[in-house]
C-alpha cells in the first residue's frame, strides 16, 4: 500500500487486552503479555515507515483502580519490558521518554526510566513516548503548576502566560502535537489520555483490539488519516 500523507505523530490508546484473553478463554494478564508484542511490532513498523514520533498509553492514573493483582502485574510487566527491550531500542535509533506521575512508583522503576531516557537521549530515528499514571488532567494541572511557581519566584508575568508557554510546560514540551489518534477495543473515548496535545489530532477508533493490532491495521489507520483534509478552522476551498 502506498500511503501520501504520513502523521509526524501517532499517539495510540492501546485498549482491549482483557477482552482479547477472555475471547480465548484466558486470564486477563495473557492479553496484557501478547499486548507487549503488539507495541514491538508497531514500534518496529513506525520506525520503518518513517513516523516521527509514536506515544502509547500504557497505563493510567485512573489504572490504580483494577484489581491489586492486575495491577502488579502490569507494574512487573512494564520493569521486564523496559529491562528486556531499552538495548534493542537503542539499536534502531529509537529515543524513549516516559510521561507520567513517577513519583507513586518505586526507585526501581525511577531508575530504570531514568538510565532508558539518558541512554537514548541522543536518537533521531523515532521519538517513541510511553505515558505510565498518566493522566492529561495531571498533565495540565502539573503546566499549571510549574508557571504558578515561576510568578511566584518573579521569573514570568501573568499577562506573558501564551498557549505555547503552557505547551512548553507541559510533560509533551518539545514534541509536536499528535497528527492521528488511534484507539483499539472498539471504545469511542479518550479516557484522560492527552486532551490539551488532541485538540487538533484526527481521531481513528477501531474495534480490532490491541493484541490483534497489526501491521495491516495500521495501514488502514494511516490511509483513513491520509484521505482526510485538515482544515485548521479554514474552508475547503482554502486547502485546495
Ligand atoms: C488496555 O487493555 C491495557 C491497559 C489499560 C493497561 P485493557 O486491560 O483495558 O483491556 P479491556 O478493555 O479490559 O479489554
Ligand atoms: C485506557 O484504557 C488506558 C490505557 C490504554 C492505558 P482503559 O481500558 O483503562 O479505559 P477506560 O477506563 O475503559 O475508559
Ligand atoms: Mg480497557
Amino acid at each position: 500500500m502506498t500511503i501520501t500523507l504520513l502523521p509526524r505523530h501517532i499517539a495510540i490508546v492501546m485498549d482491549g487486552n482483557g477482552r482479547w484473553a477472555k475471547n480465548k478463554g484466558r486470564p486477563r494478564i495473557a492479553g496484557h503479555r501478547r499486548g507487549v508484542e503488539s507495541v514491538r511490532n508497531i514500534v518496529d513498523f513506525c520506525g520503518q515507515r518513517g513516523i516521527e514520533y509514536l506515544t502509547l498509553f500504557a497505563f493510567s492514573s485512573e489504572n490504580w483502580r483494577r484489581p491489586r493483582s492486575e495491577v502488579d502485574f502490569l507494574m512487573e510487566l512494564l520493569v521486564s519490558t523496559l529491562e528486556n527491550e531499552v538495548q534493542k531500542l537503542h539499536a534502531n535509533g529509537v529515543q524513549l521518554k516516559i510521561i507520567g506521575d513517577l513519583d507513586s512508583f518505586g526507585a526501581r522503576i525511577q531508575k530504570l526510566v531514568a538510565h532508558a531516557q539518558s541512554l537514548t537521549f541522543d536518537n533521531k530515528k523515532l521519538t517513541l513516548t510511553v505515558a505510565i499514571n498518566y493522566g492529561g488532567r495531571w498533565d495540565v494541572a502539573e503546566a499549571a503548576r510549574a508557571l504558578a511557581a515561576k510568578i511566584a519566584s518573579g521569573d514570568l508575568l501573568v499577562a506573558d502566560i501564551t498557549e505555547q508557554l503552557v505547551a512548553e510546560a507541559m510533560s509533551t514540551a518539545g514534541i509536536p502535537d499528535p497528527d492521528l489518534f488511534i484507539r483499539t477495543g472498539g471504545e469511542t473515548r479518550i479516557s484522560n489520555f492527552l486532551l490539551w496535545q488532541l485538540a487538533y489530532t484526527e481521531l481513528y477508533f477501531t474495534d480490532v483490539l490491541w493484541p490483534d493490532f497489526d501491521e495491516i491495521q495500521l495501514d488502514l489507520a494511516l490511509s483513513s488519516f491520509a484521505g482526510r483534509q485538515r482544515r485548521f478552522g479554514r474552508t475547503g476551498e482554502q486547502i485546495l
